[in-house]
């Protein structure tokens, strides 16, 4: 008798776990089936703006991120990408995610600079040579910290995507030397210490948005850039240009930011989606931005369009000497610790 009743109580207690267990698998992933149905208010939308075209390591990861999280959601989630600064050109991006008009950007490390400026250490020249370099940087104590003063402006941050290391392009005459920079206008991205880089050298930066670029260029206002071959040959750039060097002098990459308040108002099930699938997009896109990067070098190869020099390892120690007085000003700006725990 006794036995019968612990064994129902047992039996009770079991299936209760197993409801339970379930219940909880389900609100996990319940996601009402059919959501395509459902109109734009009962849907749960994300934009994402950026101002790279789509056939960039950005462009396609984003676009990766919208498909997957629309299909793992069955249509309730629906992140709208807006390519090539349709929606906020590179200046306002920002501005629109810290409103809430948008909801995700992916903006170059070198343009959190105007929030944070202690990012710039990532814009040295030559400080990392290789991804996984930039990686641990990142993941490390001081990139921990960088975060952590992104946090602080109300974003939160959801990853690392690389883009390359950046080339030097003109239309005037071959860069070996830092002294070839000589009077150059060089196109840089908003950023303390790009505009140092160049101006140790006497070149002449001149900050202008990525998109409006191309014009600046053809019309002459300023004769060369900095920027990984992906970028360069997704806009055309190339085409205005006459020379290109191989210098792998400075690393591009995003960060990619979602707004905090609208990331904290999210459920627990959407946060998870979210940071489960960029687990996976992230590196996706790690090896396409590298990839990429390669395939366009062959490519400006083989199209012979445009005269490319590859700097030798004496040329570069050449050059990361020229550049010491920019580690020097970024340390007296910000402090050494950054620094110190380059690679
Ligand atoms: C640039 O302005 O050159 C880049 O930041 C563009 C980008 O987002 O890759």
């Amino acid at each position: 008798m006794y036995l019968s009743v612990y064994y129902k109580r047992f039996t009770f207690v079991l299936i209760s776990a197993v409801l339970l267990l379930l219940l909880t698998a389900c609100q996990k992933n319940a996601f009402p089936i059919d959501n395509e149905q459902l109109s734009e208010e009962e849907r749960l939308v994300i934009r994402f703006s950026h101002v790279v075209g789509e056939n960039t390591p950005k462009g396609l990861a984003a676009r990766k991120f919208a498909e997957l999280i629309n299909e793992r959601s069955n249509g309730y989630v629906e992140v709208q990408v807006f390519p090539n600064g349709f929606l906020y050109k590179d200046g306002e991006e920002m501005n629109a995610l810290l409103n809430g008009d948008i909801q995700m950007i992916a903006p170059a490390t070198s343009k959190v600079t105007s929030l944070v400026p202690e990012w710039s250490v990532i814009d040295l020249p030559f400080a990392f040579s290789t991804y996984e370099e930039v990686h641990d940087y990142i993941a490390g104590p001081i990139g921990q910290r960088l975060i952590s003063k992104l946090d602080d402006k109300g974003l939160h941050t959801l990853g690392i995507w690389d883009n390359g290391f950046k080339q030097m392009s003109n239309r005037d005459f071959p860069i070996h030397y830092p002294t070839d920079l000589k009077q150059l206008n060089m196109r840089i991205m908003p950023s303390e210490i790009l505009e140092k880089q160049f101006s140790v050298l006497g070149a002449v930066p001149k900050k202008i948005d990525f998109n409006i670029l191309f014009h600046h260029l053809e019309n002459g206002d300023v004769d060369g850039q900095e920027n990984t071959l992906s970028n360069i040959t997704s806009k055309n750039l190339h085409t205005l240009q006459k020379y290109l060097t191989i210098s792998n002098h400075g690393y591009l990459g995003y960060v990619l930011l979602m707004n905090d308040e609208f990331w904290k108002e999210l459920p627990v099930n959407i946060q998870l989606l979210i940071t489960d699938t960029l687990l996976e997009v992230n590196q996706w896109e790690w090896s396409i931005a590298h990839r990429l990067n390669s395939e366009k070098l062959t490519e400006l190869e083989d199209c012979e369009c445009i005269e490319i020099y590859h700097l030798t390892e004496e040329e570069r120690q050449i050059w990361e000497e020229a550049f010491e007085p920019v580690f020097e000003y970024y340390k007296n700006r910000f402090g050494a610790e950054y620094i110190e725990l380059l690679p």
